[in-house]
């Protein structure tokens, strides 16, 4: 199979986690594209969604969605999301899209996070995929210095400008061993918005789409 068929597996899987009345967290990238996808065939009544990006606010609002401003809904009982990796203890990295920063502001609102993705993803440890930071303009040569003190070595996304105005720098080489403190060492740099480091608000339930089935952990 391929990845894109692990990817709509794991999209159509999560559908057992959204129920009628629901207000839906709905995440960023080419698996939660399928996500959408199903909940348009689906045909749950659900209150409204919440979008982690302009895209996906335009692919929810395409289907006819009634898509939600996350100041107006407090908490949010589900999050459905991608990720670029995703280890054992349920951390991830994100932002492969560029959407990371709003992806964890949602994730974070969420009772429960789904992350979804083809078994690819599934990693004993997280740090090969580059890590996205997302930086204000202004600060993007004083952070990339720091983050080249850090061990890592950021490139700068070319042509790209997030949702909130700013750039990506994608990161290679830093240790992630301990991806909670790398997280926020990062985040304490002045001029980060944030980085795609998903730890301290990680996935409750991983569903990978695999050539076996899917595949479901649990915290
Ligand atoms: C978007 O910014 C990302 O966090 C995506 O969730 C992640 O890159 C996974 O994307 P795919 O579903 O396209 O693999």
């Amino acid at each position: 199979m391929n990845a894109d068929a692990l990817k709509k597996m794991a999209a159509e899987a999560a559908l057992r986690y959204i129920q009628p009345g629901m207000i839906v967290g709905v995440g960023t990238g080419s698996t939660t594209n399928f996500f959408i996808e199903a909940l348009g065939a689906a045909r749950i009544h659900v209150d409204g969604y919440v979008a982690s990006s302009l895209a996906t606010e335009n692919r929810l609002k395409m289907q006819g969605f009634n898509v939600l401003d996350l100041n107006g809904t407090g908490d949010i009982p589900v999050y459905i999301d991608g990720a670029d990796e995703a280890d054992p203890h349920f951390r991830l990295i994100k932002g492969g899209g560029g959407a990371l920063t709003r992806e964890k502001v949602v994730a974070s609102a969420a009772r429960l996070f789904v992350c979804i993705a083809d078994v690819s993803k599934d990693k004993p440890m997280l740090g090969k995929f580059p890590l996205p930071v997302e930086v204000i303009p202004f600060a993007r040569s004083y952070v990339a210095r720091q983050l080249v003190k850090l061990g890592g070595s950021p490139t700068l996304r070319d042509g790209v400008t997030t949702d909130n105005g700013n750039a990506i720098l994608d990161v290679t080489g830093l240790d992630l061993s301990d991806p909670l403190r790398m997280e926020e060492t990062i985040n304490a740099i002045p001029g980060v918005l944030d980085n795609g480091i998903f730890a301290r608000r990680r996935a409750d339930v991983l569903l990978f789409g695999s050539a076996d089935g899917i595949i479901e952990r649990k915290t």
